[in-house]
């Protein structure tokens, strides 16, 4: 049996991320594992990759949660941290098509409803940051394929509690095995096996079959000749299996 997180909910902070974060700093690193901040609105909300994460106030959960993991920038915590997310958000669509796409999000119908952003602290510290649109309607959304839980016609949900839910969880996942996470995240991962266009940080693109994920959660693709590639940081975006990329730049139809 574990103790039960702790959870601070505020009204309002720059970022639960920041916020942890500076919280752990000013403790010189004393908090209690699992700590779990949760806000109703972020003046300043982080994705990844630099972007901003923007949600109406009372619209989403914002959630951060002190992961007590070992210094590790490999692919794996988000997606494993992403099961979480994705079993919470099933529990709550039932039926619904809830699926992981490389490296962060969960979809649901193909669109995307959670993001995660995990933050090394220390070598045994990181932050995992959860945001899961819950009440947006549809002009509340960004532009990429986006949904709530609200538009595809779940519960309301008390943001406390959906927090906690996801910090116990988080407890059980940590003692999980590297071997045993990627058991759990391979069937539930849409981009494996899919025709993907990746971006990456040198600025270039690569297109290919989502092949598998190596041991650290890194995405193996298979180019267009046959060449492997192993992607470690980058976007994603999902292709339909009959396009290539330009054509499908034309016709807009990424997900
Ligand atoms: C992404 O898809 O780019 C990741 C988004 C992560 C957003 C969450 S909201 C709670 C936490 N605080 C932040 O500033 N970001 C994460």
């Amino acid at each position: 049996m574990h103790d039960l997180p702790l959870v601070i909910s505020l009204d309002r902070t720059s970022s639960t991320n920041s916020h942890l974060a500076n919280k752990w700093r000013k403790s010189g690193g004393l908090l209690p594992p699992f700590l779990t901040v949760v806000t109703d609105f972020q003046e300043s909300g982080r994705g990844r990759l630099g972007r901003e994460w923007v949600a109406p106030t009372g619209t989403s959960l914002l959630a951060s949660i002190l992961m007590p993991t070992a210094a590790d920038s490999s692919p794996l915590l988000p997606l494993a941290a992403g099961v979480v997310v994705l079993d919470l958000v099933q529990s709550l669509l039932p039926g619904r098509d809830v699926r992981l796409k490389w490296p962060n999000d969960v979809l649901v119908e193909g669109k995307k409803v959670s993001g995660i952003l995990c933050e090394q602290l220390s070598p045994e510290r990181v932050i995992v940051g959860i945001g899961i649109n819950l009440s947006q309607t549809a002009d509340q959304l960004p532009p990429v394929p986006s949904t709530s839980i609200a538009l595809e016609g779940g519960p309301a949900v008390a943001r406390d509690l959906l927090a906690l839910s996801l910090a116990t969880s988080l407890q059980d996942l940590a003692e999980v095995d590297p071997v045993e996470l990627r058991a759990l995240i391979e069937p539930r991962c849409s981009t494996l096996g899919h025709r993907v266009l990746a971006s990456l940080p040198t600025g270039t693109t690569l297109e290919g079959r989502a092949v598998c994920l190596e041991p650290d959660g890194a995405l193996r693709i298979e180019d267009l000749i046959g060449g492997e590639h192993i992607v470690r940081v980058g976007d994603v975006s999902h292709l339909r299996m009959s396009e290539t990329a330009p054509e499908l730049a034309r016709q807009g139809g990424r997900s």
